[in-house]
């Protein structure tokens, strides 16, 4: 691979890594928030919240918007918008202005949860594709990893400023970073500048034999199809939709966030005695996470995506199951309560290596050019709705239904997914990006 575009790949994840850090920040930080400003419980599940509302909303438009001025200077623009955030939410004099904060730099994760993995899979050789997309996925778990770690480290002393305000740092890099980053060939030859195109395409491949054949793939797809919103229903690209929309669905409703965001939660619940090795244990939930997804950058362009997703769907639901069973007993102490903690590290690590980074992989192979940008933007709103219905569901459901029952939910809905990605999804491994083919598209 050369390095050039391993750069630009990595540039463009610095979007995942702010994606994984403003996420993962607050959990900590909320303790002393809430002091401050003296929230209620009620305000307290907003402040949390309202970020997902602003990603709700930036991946709405994300789309559209990198249609229409191109994918670099859309990814710079999330800069933008995340360092306004982050300024906005640390210097916060009050709730109302934290609150505008966090919806701010929800925007920027909307925005970057689209435009990052679309950029990079535009300008990747169909061979690493896979691997240079997890590569985004790699970059929102080390954002996740850092927050627990600075939200630890800055615990003694309050510093909850500092927590949300250190996002300056990458989202400076971010925009630094995208102002000498090339655009992508595929827009250029979206919006007819072919000359720069071509040169593009000639900087990412070695050999010129291989850019020829990715020009006049590139230039045939964009031939026979029209753009935009309408064209999304049409019923040629109607199967790559529902599998766009359902997958993102799923990522979310299988659970994942609510170990990323309640570990300390479920961790008490397992037994685990203080605060202090809740905390411990949720970091080590964020290296797991983190040290798993570099298998799916070694394997998933190698094996495909079809069996990472078959090999991780499977010990999620077998990590879910035996947690089910173990929450399900009198007393989780002892050996039993090992058995719970292990078990939802397996979870966490299973969903790292397959149905996180191939979610996001997926979605940004299996549109058409013209309607690329429209379908990554469809599919990521309800990413973020399944994320939003998940984590304002979680505890309710363990108070209602009981952690058994919730597990045993989520289990329930890794089966699901295995047999959709079965009859639905195809394999796209070293496919050029114009010839991943979806029902009849
Ligand atoms: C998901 C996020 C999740 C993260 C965990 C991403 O692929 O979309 O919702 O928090 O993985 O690593």
């Amino acid at each position: 691979m050369r390095a050039y575009v391993l750069l630009v790949a990595s540039i463009a994840a610095l979007g995942g890594l702010l994606f994984g850090y403003d996420t993962g920040v607050i959990s900590g930080a909320i303790l002393f928030i809430s002091k401050q400003f003296a929230l209620d419980n009620r305000l307290q599940a907003f402040t949390i919240s309202v970020v997902l509302i602003g990603c709700i909303g930036g991946s709405a438009v994300s789309g559209s918007v990198a249609d229409r001025i191109g994918r670099r200077p859309t990814l710079f623009g999330a800069g933008v918008i995340f360092l306004l955030g982050a300024l906005l939410s640390a210097l916060a004099g009050n709730e109302a202005i934290l609150l505008c904060g966090r919806f701010v730099v929800g925007l920027g994760i909307g925005l970057s949860s689209v435009v990052a993995p679309l950029y990079i899979s535009e300008v990747a050789p169909a061979p690493v594709r896979g691997a240079l997309v997890s590569l985004y996925q790699f970059a929102i778990t080390i954002g996740i990893l850092a927050a627990y770690i600075v939200d630890y480290l800055l615990a003694g002393d309050g510093q909850w400023r500092w927590m949300l305000g250190l996002a300056v740092i990458p989202s400076l890099i971010l925009m630094g970073g995208m102002i000498r980053m090339p655009e992508s060939p595929r827009y250029l030859f979206k919006v007819g500048r072919d000359l720069l195109a071509r040169e593009e395409l000639q900087r990412i491949y070695e050999d010129e034999s291989a850019s020829g054949r990715e020009e006049a793939s590139i230039l045939e797809s964009l031939k026979v199809r029209r753009g935009g919103l309408a064209a999304l229903l049409s019923p040629s690209i109607r199967p790559a939709l529902v599998i766009g929309v359902a997958l993102a669905v799923l990522q979310q409703v299988t659970g994942i966030n609510s170990v990323i965001y309640y570990g300390p939660r479920i961790f008490e619940m397992a037994g685990v005695g203080s605060a202090a090795a809740s905390i411990l244990a949720q970091s080590l939930v964020g290296a797991v996470n983190c040290g798993m997804t570099l298998v799916a950058i070694f394997f998933v362009d190698r094996i495909g995506r079809k069996p990472l997703l078959y090999a991780g769907l499977t010990g999620m639901f077998v990590a879910l199951t035996v947690m089910a069973y173990a929450f399900s007993q009198p007393h989780l102490s002892g050996s039993l309560g090992t058995i719970a903690l292990v078990s939802m590290m397996v979870y966490v690590g299973c969903f790292a290596f397959s149905f996180g980074p191939i979610l996001w992989l997926l979605i940004s192979e299996i549109f058409p050019l013209p309607v690329r940008g429209a379908g990554m933007s469809v599919s990521t709103l309800a990413n973020w709705v399944g994320n939003f219905a998940v984590s304002q569901s979680f505890l309710g459901m363990v108070e209602r239904l009981g952690s058994p029952a919730t597990f045993g939910t989520y289990a329930v809905l890794c089966i699901v997914t295995i047999v959709f990605v079965r009859t639905m999804v195809p394999e796209t491994k070293q496919e050029l990006l114009e010839e991943v083919h979806v029902g009849g598209a």
